[in-house]
């Protein structure tokens, strides 16, 4: 081989392995993207945003699963006017009859009983003088529960998470379409007085443009397990990877970023931590042999992370393993300002964001600090959402977490004695509930990205930023 051949061999050498990187580096993204099925939209049937239905002057309510949350909300709509409890379901009949007890103590009549069976909940939807049915069983129930209350004409509010397979959620999603009744999941965070104020801060505009925000569900459950019926919570995270509990950080978070009315979110990519504290409890407490202690799919933490249309990233976390204080995070970050709520409640803003009414100390500003105690109280007091204003007194004497339970249920009350889109809609409750399946596809493929289903089909940008509805 001569000098020349053998450079011009080099060169093509040099330039095929070129081209060969290249051509590896430019692979289309959406190569790297799992999708889920998107069920084509039934023909005949419509959204539900912003759907508003019959105005009702009396609110007749079923109420299905009476364990550790259930009896709170029986007693708490004792208290919102305009309201009967007509009937109760439990598994247990004592668990019926103690909850009895709390409409004798408020003086009203007792309500029909239902009991005994699995399926004893069928006859109380059934009943045609119920206009809501309130579900507060366990999660492996809620989907068909909700089905088959709207598929029998009946609004239907379930607790959290209402749905944990995205097979349910699209099932939960055709129903309320084809049937045009509300299906409000119960998620209560988003009413706490932190997260409505912040909210209201955000929609005023106080911290710019919203670019990100994070929530979490960090509790260690160690001393409840023992108390859940059937053992029901403990086997589901034993079953299964994912953020299981999502939606407590998902709730403010997408309400932050209007999430479905302006904004959506496209892909997620999730990671876990190996489980140790549960199997350890599960080998200490309950005697299990490792292997099948170990034998658990939740990781003890679990992190999300979520791009949006917009640009925008939430990030959620799930821990109810660790020794940890109790946290949902729960963060906004915008152009112009901060929030933050654990473990200290804080704002930071940019100095000329404030004005001189709640700014006494304007000049120590800058958005590196959190703002000084007194300001920070001064722009709670200036930004009280109305929902507060109207409602803190009473919820704080009725409680429920600290009274964000009696203002979701009173809500859901008003908007439905009034003719009002609900505060959250199916929507709400499927995004924020497909995190279980979700991230658990992403953990399950090295952390993949996921594809964030469009649960409206197309309707994302129909309604224009989020609002809570007022009659007036
Ligand atoms: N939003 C919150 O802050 C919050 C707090 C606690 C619990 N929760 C949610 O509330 C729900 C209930 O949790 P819990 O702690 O009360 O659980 P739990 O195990 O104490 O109670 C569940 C009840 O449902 C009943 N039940 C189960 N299957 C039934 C059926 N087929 N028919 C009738 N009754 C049935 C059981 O007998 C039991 O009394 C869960 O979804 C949970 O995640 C939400």
């Amino acid at each position: 081989m001569t000098k020349f051949s053998s450079i011009f061999m080099l060169l093509m050498v040099l330039l095929f392995s070129a081209c060969n990187t290249n051509s590896s580096d430019k692979k289309d993204p959406s190569d790297y993207l799992i999708r889920t099925d998107i069920p084509a939209r039934p023909s005949g049937q419509k959204d539900v945003l912003g759907l508003v239905t019959e105005k009702l002057d009396t609110v007749r309510v079923g109420f299905i699963g009476l364990g550790m949350r259930g009896p709170g909300a029986v007693e708490r709509f004792t208290h919102i006017p305009g309201t009967q409890v007509v009937a109760l379901c439990d598994l247990h009949p004592e668990r019926v009859e103690q909850t009895q007890t709390i409409l004798d103590r408020a003086g009203l009549p007792r309500a029909a009983e239902y009991s005994g069976s699995e399926e004893a909940w069928k006859e109380l939807v059934q009943r045609d003088d119920i206009d809501l049915v309130y579900i507060a069983t366990d999660w492996k129930r809620h989907a068909d529960m909700m089905i088959y209350a709207m598929e029998q004409g009946k609004h239907v509010a379930c607790e959290v998470p209402a749905a944990m397979t995205l097979d349910e959620i699209w099932s939960i999603v055709n129903t309320a379409e084809k049937t045009q009744k509300h299906a409000m999941q119960l998620e209560n965070c988003v009413y706490d007085y932190f997260e409505l104020t912040t909210l209201n801060m955000a929609q005023q505009g106080l911290f710019g443009e919203v670019l990100h925000a994070e929530g979490a569900y960090i509790h260690d459950l160690s001393d409840f397990w023992g108390y859940y019926e059937g053992d029901w919570r403990l086997q589901y995270n034993k079953e299964f990877r994912g953020d299981v509990y999502a939606t407590h950080g998902m709730g403010p978070a997408a309400q932050a970023l209007d999430i479905h009315r302006g904004d959506k979110m496209n892909t997620l990519v999730a990671m876990d931590t190996k489980p140790v504290n549960i199997p350890e409890y599960l080998i200490e407490e309950r005697g299990m042999d490792r292997d099948s202690a170990y034998n658990f799919a939740n990781g003890q933490h679990t992190m999300t992370m979520i791009r949006t249309e917009n640009g925008k990233t939430i990030q959620i976390q799930h821990d109810v393993a660790s020794p940890r204080p109790y946290s949902r995070m729960y963060q906004v970050s915008g152009t112009k300002g901060f929030a933050n709520k654990y473990p200290t409640q804080g704002y930071a803003l940019q100095g000329e964001m404030l004005d001189e009414t709640v700014a006494p100390d304007h000049e120590n500003l800058n958005a590196h600090s959190f703002v000084s105690a007194e300001v920070r109280d001064a722009l709670m007091t200036k930004y009280k959402h109305r929902i507060h204003q109207e409602l803190e007194e009473k919820a704080k004497e009725v409680g429920g977490h600290g009274g964000m339970d009696f203002i979701m249920d009173y809500r859901l009350v008003y908007c439905l004695q009034n003719g009002l889109p609900l505060d959250m809609d199916v929507y709400d409750l499927a995004e924020w509930c497909s995190l279980a399946e979700l991230s658990r596809i992403s953990i399950e493929n090295n952390s993949a990205a996921v594809e964030v289903p469009d649960f409206t089909r197309g309707n994302w940008n129909k309604i224009q930023g989020f609002r809570h509805a007022f009659a007036d």
